[in-house]
């Protein structure tokens, strides 16, 4: 007899069952031996809620295991573990609330309810004594919230820069290398199913912002909360921008960027999400098409960089199973794994209070005094340019101008001023230059 037969069976109830839950389903089944033998029990799928009853496509089940009442499946005695991949705020919210009052323990990929709501799931786990594990919800099959929960939690992590919006790093790769404006390359990513017939959420930020809120509170043991990220899409990126990139070594990426920052006042911490130039040489500019990668900066262990598939069904099951893993081996022990961290309470400085690069190309007219009175604004806001190229035209002529690091708040009224100047015909381009050479 095997050793985990002698332990009682785990229920699984799964809630969802599109593309990432079909594959959960799928690897539950197909790899049960294999689980159980890690767990020490084997998982039992007790029953899969759908929107509308019907098997799942491609899944050898048991048609009885379908229902369409998540709420009275979530809160079965035979329960024991719930599996959340509905997505949205509710009704996912409420169930796994219901989940972890009737004492399951909830695995989730929802990083748009951990972004808005994460503290009431979290106290909910706390009060029920169960465990609440996410790790899909960000970038995937990628380890990266483990990696800053647990291994990291005897460094102090400075910054977080990651790719985590694989519909958007398609789209800016293709206009890299194609020339291609915005709208042609977001039709071929929806003609390739890369990106959603409805794409908002993905290249407003709406997505990565959600990402960049779990990850800035987890690195910085402090809440964040979507609302606390600064968001900018990549509607505007013009096949201009790219090309003044390529031409300055660089590449343009949708970064999330979470940073801690020394204060007079101790310390604080950003969240944001939006385009920015990066060194060609730098290691997030070799993510290429879909792919999602977090660099990670921490002072004792240096520079550490997560790469990997970052959707798509097989690549989040495999997050969400190594969570059910964990999850089920804590429950056999009657143990749980780590809760929220959020004892730093650093304050969540404003986008205008961090500190970036500026790229801004203008088109001037070519006369005398042009350029100085240009600089006369940059100065006059406290910030430094660090180059500047000029290409006349005729009686026109375009500037591109890098600043060094200056507070976004200066920089934005920098090119506020500029815009109202007579001889500036138009500011076509402003982009924030992120992350150093490598
Ligand atoms: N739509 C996301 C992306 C995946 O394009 O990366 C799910 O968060």
């Amino acid at each position: 007899m095997s050793q985990h037969s002698e332990k009682r069976p785990l229920g699984i109830a799964l809630l969802g069952c599109g593309v990432v839950g079909t594959e959960v389903a799928r690897l539950l089944t197909e790899q049960g031996g294999e689980l159980a033998a890690r767990v020490g029990a084997p998982l039992e799928l007790r029953g899969i809620a759908v929107r509308r009853s019907g098997r799942a496509r491609g899944l050898d089940l048991d048609a009885q295991l379908f229902t369409t009442d998540a709420e009275s499946l979530v809160r079965r005695d035979d329960v024991d573990l719930v599996v959340e991949v509905i997505g949205g705020i509710e009704p996912a919210r409420s169930l796994i609330l219901a989940a972890l009052e009737h004492g399951a323990s909830v695995v989730t990929a929802n990083k748009a309810l951990l972004a808005e709501d994460g503290a009431t799931l979290f106290a909910a786990a706390e009060k029920a004594q169960r465990d609440l594990y996410f790790e899909a919800s960000v970038a995937g099959a990628i380890p990266i919230l483990r990696p800053l929960a647990e291994s990291l939690a005897g460094d102090r992590v400075r910054r977080v820069i990651g790719i985590v919006n694989g519909t958007t790093n398609f789209v800016l790769d293709r206009m890299s290398t194609s020339g291609t404006g915005f709208t042609e390359a977001l039709e071929e990513a929806q003609a390739l199913g890369y990106a959603e017939a409805d794409p908002t959420a993905d290249v407003e930020g709406f997505d990565a912002a959600a990402k960049a809120a779990i990850l800035a509170g987890l690195a910085f043991h402090t809440r964040v909360t979507a609302a606390d990220v600064y968001r900018e899409g990549i509607t505007e990126v013009s096949a201009g921008d790219v090309a003044s990139a390529t031409e300055m070594g660089c590449v343009v990426k949708l970064l999330a960027i979470c940073e801690r920052h020394d204060t007079p006042d101790g310390e604080a911490v950003s969240a944001r999400v939006h385009p920015a130039m990066i060194p060609a040489d730098h290691p997030l500019a070799s993510v290429r098409e879909a792919y999602n990668a977090v660099f990670v900066e921490s002072e004792a262990a240096g520079r550490l960089m997560f790469y990997g598939p970052g959707a798509g069904g097989p690549p989040t099951a495999s997050a969400v199973l190594g969570d059910l893993v964990s999850a089920a081996r804590n429950r056999l022990s009657d143990v749980r794994g780590v809760g929220e961290s959020v004892h730093a309470q650093c304050e969540v400085l404003p986008m205008g209070d961090t500190y970036t690069r500026y790229h801004v190309a203008i088109d001037v007219d070519d006369r005398t005094g042009v350029l100085a009175s240009v600089a006369t604004e940059f100065s006059r806001h406290g910030v430094s340019i660090q180059t500047v190229r000029q290409e006349g035209r005729g009686d026109d002529a375009q500037l591109v101008i890098v600043t060094h690091r200056a507070r976004d708040a200066d920089l934005a009224a920098t090119v506020a001023g500029l815009a109202g100047m007579d001889m500036v015909r138009e500011v076509t381009s402003v982009m924030r230059v992120e992350a150093e050479p490598e």
